[in-house]
């Protein structure tokens, strides 16, 4: 079943949330290496990987708005039933905060870009600067990039934490109803 039911997600829900969790993890090693990188003579190697996450950041941000489009316009399954008021609560709120963060960390990059002159590229197509060259802006936005992407592996730590306590203590289908069928 391609679409969501009241009891299960759907193959595009499942397919596009396992394809952006891969792409995002892969998003933050490769922030996490790169920046740690030494600066000396900015060598190719750490130039060639911004690049790289620049172009990979971006098709993130596209996914982010098929995934939300998907998201409105189908059906939410249900979580397991016999959960406590606050833990309801708390799972939709970490999912809204992905759904910001999917937002937040692509185009504070993008700010983050264009507040230091440097072009933004998605598939050899140029994008437009969001903002004027300021240095100050610039600082600022590498923090903001930087602590959110902190937040975002806080929430993975709590929501990968969560599914698999569901899956192997509570024994319930929360992490069967996200698994690709094919595998189940
Ligand atoms: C969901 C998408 C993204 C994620 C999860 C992500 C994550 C990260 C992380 C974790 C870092 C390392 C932060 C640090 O230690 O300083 C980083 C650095 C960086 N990111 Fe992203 N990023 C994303 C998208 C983008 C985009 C779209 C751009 C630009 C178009 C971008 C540009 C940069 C740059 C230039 C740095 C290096 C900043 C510095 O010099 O400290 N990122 N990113
Ligand atoms: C970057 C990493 C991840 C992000 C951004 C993310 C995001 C989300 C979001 C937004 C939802 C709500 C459904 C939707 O709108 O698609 C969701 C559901 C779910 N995720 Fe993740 N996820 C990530 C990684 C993981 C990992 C590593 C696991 C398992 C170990 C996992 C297991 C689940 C499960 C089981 C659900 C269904 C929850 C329910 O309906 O009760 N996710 N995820």
């Amino acid at each position: 079943m391609l679409i969501n039911t009241r009891q299960c997600y759907g193959t595009v829900a499942i397919a596009l949330h396992w394809l952006m969790a891969m792409l995002l993890i892969g998003l933050i090693a490769l922030g996490l290496y790169m920046t740690s990188l030494p600066d000396v003579g900015f060598d190719k190697e750490k130039l060639g990987l911004i690049v790289l996450h620049k172009e990979c950041g971006i098709l993130a941000l596209a996914l982010a708005m098929v995934r939300l489009a998907w998201r409105v316009g189908n059906v939410l399954p249900e979580l397991v039933g016999d959960l406590p008021d606050w833990q309801k609560v708390a799972a939709r709120f970490v999912h809204l905060c992905f759904y910001g963060l999917m937002f937040a960390l692509p185009i504070s990059g993008w700010l983050m870009s264009s507040a230091a002159s440097i072009p933004v590229f998605f598939f050899g197509v140029r994008l437009p600067d969001l903002i004027a060259h300021n240095d100050y802006q610039f600082q600022m936005l590498v923090d903001v990039h930087e602590w959110l992407g902190y937040v975002l592996i806080g929430l993975i730590v709590l929501h990968a934490g969560a599914a698999l306590k569901h899956h192997f203590i509570s024994r319930d289908s929360t992490l069967k109803n996200m698994w690709p069928r094919a595998t189940r």
